[in-house]
């Protein structure tokens, strides 16, 4: 039933809308969080060295996954993984490529919506003349979900999502990356040049924005060997990349068959790079800095979360640079995060859409409506109990755990399984630049190695989690009955949200095994053996 003949519609539409991919929330939002979390100078040398001995390697091997798949008709992992062996284990291993793309945008979409809240809330001059405890209390309202607005623009932005893909590739992703990246990209520029530009004594600002640089830039060798500090780059660099996650496959799957992918690999991903260390970087870490100094702005993120801070501390400090400045300036900076998401949710409906389409004959309108209608579900219980840590749930599983443990597989797959060879041919076959060879020993040795040590290393604290160490702490510590009745609310939320994400993989799985059987009856075999 493989006869989805669909395909990107232009090389500078493909890139965008994998840039679109990469390019997200991760960027702008996650990024500066876990620079300053872990001491700034020193978070940056391990995530570049992460970037490229982990990043660019399954850039690589991704997209060429991704194209050798489509070429035999498969557009989601389960069966692109399948077709690259005889053995039946790997397209299992392929469930979390569409596992992990559902459980992300379930909570991502709400990210994303309080964007485009944001975004009319500053317009409409709410946040004017508002004192900075009132801005954060705006937040904290907005996500305690004290009137229907978040929840209305929640599903506004499902919507959208929704018919967006139901319009196809060229017809609805690719257009709006067209827009919207360089929308985001010029937005970005404007912002970072007035964070590196903000001089103390100027518009309130204690510091300029180059102390912020500074904090970012400046190399720290002190703690470079902690390991926490090495996890914590991986991960950025998995989730900003969107690699682990079974997106970029899907997305390359409808590449033609001679199309490129080194450069366009490299296209995509040193764009995300660009927005993420150059724009990311120069907004809300200078800006933050410039009104709390460096100090200041640690204490915010572990008071309130990293999340905090361009939500709950930016539209205050815009407030600072006059009336017009500060409509404009939230404009930019909400409706930046906005295009980010949303570029990047629809990358992850694409998966799923794929795999029905494939096995089950599915409409494409049809299969993106259920991904609407499953985000929705999956989606509720972040929004509703967000409070409760269902959002953070969903984000260490999916957004993190899942994502080394695919890459830690789909790496063996290609290198030892596949085989090296045969996989550089794939990236190599149809390169418009001279990818190094060297990169053929990387993906075969250095990658699957740091890959398992990144995983190894993060067990003792994947067994924390698991189970609610740090609650159970705070828990002890506790006093007064509503931080423990709020504690163990959110040790039940905590452990609820684990079994549904259980449940979620499962299903996949048998939805995966049931496409199996079909293909068996119908008499067609995948894999390259047969
Ligand atoms: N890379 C995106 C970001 O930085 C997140 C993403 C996850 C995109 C999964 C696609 C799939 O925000």
């Amino acid at each position: 039933m493989s006869s989805q003949h669909e395909n990107w519609g232009s090389r500078v539409g493909l890139v965008l809308a994998m840039a679109g991919n990469a390019v997200g929330l991760g960027n702008f939002l996650r990024f500066p969080v876990q620079a300053i979390q872990n001491g700034g100078g020193t978070f940056i040398i391990p995530y570049l060295v992460c970037f490229l001995l982990m990043g660019i390697p399954l850039l690589f091997v991704e997209w060429s996954m991704g194209r050798f798949g489509g070429r035999r008709g498969h557009h989601s992992t389960p069966f692109i993984l399948d077709s690259m062996s005889k053995f039946a284990f790997w397209k299992y291993i392929g469930v979390f490529g569409i596992f992990t793309n559902l459980a992300v945008a379930a909570y991502y979409c709400y990210l994303e919506s309080w964007a485009l809240g944001y975004v009319w809330n500053s317009i409409a001059g709410m946040f004017s003349g508002m004192s900075s405890d009132q801005v954060a209390g705006f937040f904290s309202d907005y996500t305690s979900l004290n009137s229907a607005e978040p929840i209305i623009f929640w599903v506004i932005c499902l919507a959208l999502n929704t018919w967006i893909l139901s319009r196809g590739l060229s017809g609805g992703v690719e257009k709006v990356a067209k827009v919207g990246m360089p929308l985001l990209i010029a937005f970005g520029v404007i912002l970072a040049i007035r964070g590196i530009t903000l001089k103390a004594g100027h518009d309130g600002a204690i510091f300029s924005g180059t102390a912020g640089l500074n904090f970012l830039w400046t190399p720290n060798f002190s703690t470079i060997w902690e390991p926490k500090v090495w996890l914590a780059a991986a991960g950025q660099i998995f989730f900003t990349l969107s690699v682990g996650m079974g997106s970029i496959q899907c997305y390359a799957s409808y590449l033609r068959s001679k199309d490129d992918v080194a450069l366009n690999a490299m296209s995509a991903g040193w764009m995300n790079e660009f927005v993420e260390v150059v724009l990311g970087g120069a907004i809300v870490i200078p800006i933050t800095v410039g009104y709390f100094g460096v100090d200041g702005m640690i204490e915010l993120v572990n008071k309130a979360g990293g999340l905090g801070l361009g939500f709950r501390t930016l539209p205050y400090l815009f407030q600072q640079w006059g009336p017009i400045l500060a409509v404009l300036a939230g404009v930019m900076w909400f409706g930046l995060l906005f295009f980010a998401g949303i570029t990047s949710s629809l990358a992850m409906g694409t998966p799923i859409m794929g795999f029905l389409r494939d096995e089950f004959g599915w409409k494409r309108e049809s299969s993106a409506w259920l991904f609407g209608a499953l985000i929705l579900i999956l989606g509720l219980p972040t929004v509703v109990f967000f409070n409760y840590g269902v959002f953070d749930e969903y984000d260490y599983w999916a957004g993190t755990v899942s994502l080394v443990v695919f890459a830690l597989f789909e790496t063996i797959l290609f290198a030892w399984v596949f085989g090296i060879n045969r996989g550089w041919k794939e990236i190599t076959m149809g390169a418009d630049i001279k990818v190094p060879v060297l990169f053929k020993y990387v993906i075969k040795f250095v990658t699957p190695v740091i890959l398992g040590a990144v995983f190894i290393g993060s067990l003792p604290s994947i067994m924390d989690t698991i189970n609610n160490t740090a609650i159970h702490e705070q828990l002890a510590a506790a006093t007064d009955e509503t931080t423990i009745s709020t504690l163990k609310k959110t040790i039940f939320f905590k452990n609820i949200s684990r079994f549904a994400l259980l449940a979620m993989w499962f299903s996949i799985a048998v939805a995966v095994a049931i496409a199996y059987r079909k293909r068996m009856r119908e008499g067609r075999f995948t894999n390259i053996e047969a």
